[in-house]
């Protein structure tokens, strides 16, 4: 496995990977990534990888490609969060194959991933069905926190799942800001 930045080529694969789970989910109701109620267009997909690409290319965000066999296949990106003062939190997505899980790939990308975070983002933040106990798991033994749920917070198919967001501290607030100095 090699893991390595995005490139161009990889968005094929990467959009393999991603349409897949909406066929997963027909089998496996737990798959832990939220999903649309359609499939999102290819077009939409051009849209999407564009914009990540365009955010690594300018450094504002991380992307981090696992390679198997010449292919894509898991990638972690960590962007800044949309909110116009929450540029120093970035959020973290992780996807992987589903034919190429509990292999460690998740893990490798999260640790370069998060290597790559530092000096860019204060922290990282991420979101975690409250069911996806592999996937909580590793973020734990990374360093994540789990600081709130919020209970129902996801409905698929009629079934409510607790949605837990989960954020790992990079460099300490600057000083000056935050609550505890008021
Ligand atoms: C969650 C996900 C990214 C993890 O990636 P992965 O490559 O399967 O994870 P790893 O192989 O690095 O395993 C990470 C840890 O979980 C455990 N684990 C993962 N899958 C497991 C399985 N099927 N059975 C038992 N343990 C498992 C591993 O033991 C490992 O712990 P360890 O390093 O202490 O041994 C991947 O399963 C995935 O893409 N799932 C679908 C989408 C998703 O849930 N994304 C996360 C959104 S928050």
């Amino acid at each position: 496995m090699r893991i390595r930045g995005l490139e161009w080529k990889d968005f094929p694969a990467m959009v393999d990977t991603y349409f897949a789970l909406y066929d997963e989910v027909q089998t496996d109701p737990e798959v832990g990534i939220s999903l649309f109620p359609q499939k999102p267009s290819f077009a939409d997909e051009i849209e999407w990888f564009a914009s990540l690409f365009r955010s690594v290319h300018e450094g504002a965000a991380v992307a981090v490609i696992a390679e198997e066999e010449g292919r894509a296949v898991g990638h972690c990106a960590v962007r800044p969060n949309s909110g116009p003062e929450s540029r120093h939190v970035g959020v973290l997505g992780l996807l992987v194959d589903q034919k190429w899980r509990a292999k460690g790939i998740g893990r490798a990308l999260m640790i370069e991933a998060l290597a790559q975070s530092r000096g860019k983002f204060e922290m990282v933040e991420l979101s975690v069905f409250a069911t996806n106990a592999h996937a909580r798991r590793l973020y734990e033994s990374l360093g994540f926190r789990r600081w709130g749920t919020l209970p129902n917070g996801l409905r698929r198919n009629g079934r409510y799942i607790d949605h837990e967001w989960m954020v790992l501290q990079l460099s300490p607030p600057a000083q000056g800001a935050g609550p505890s100095n008021r």
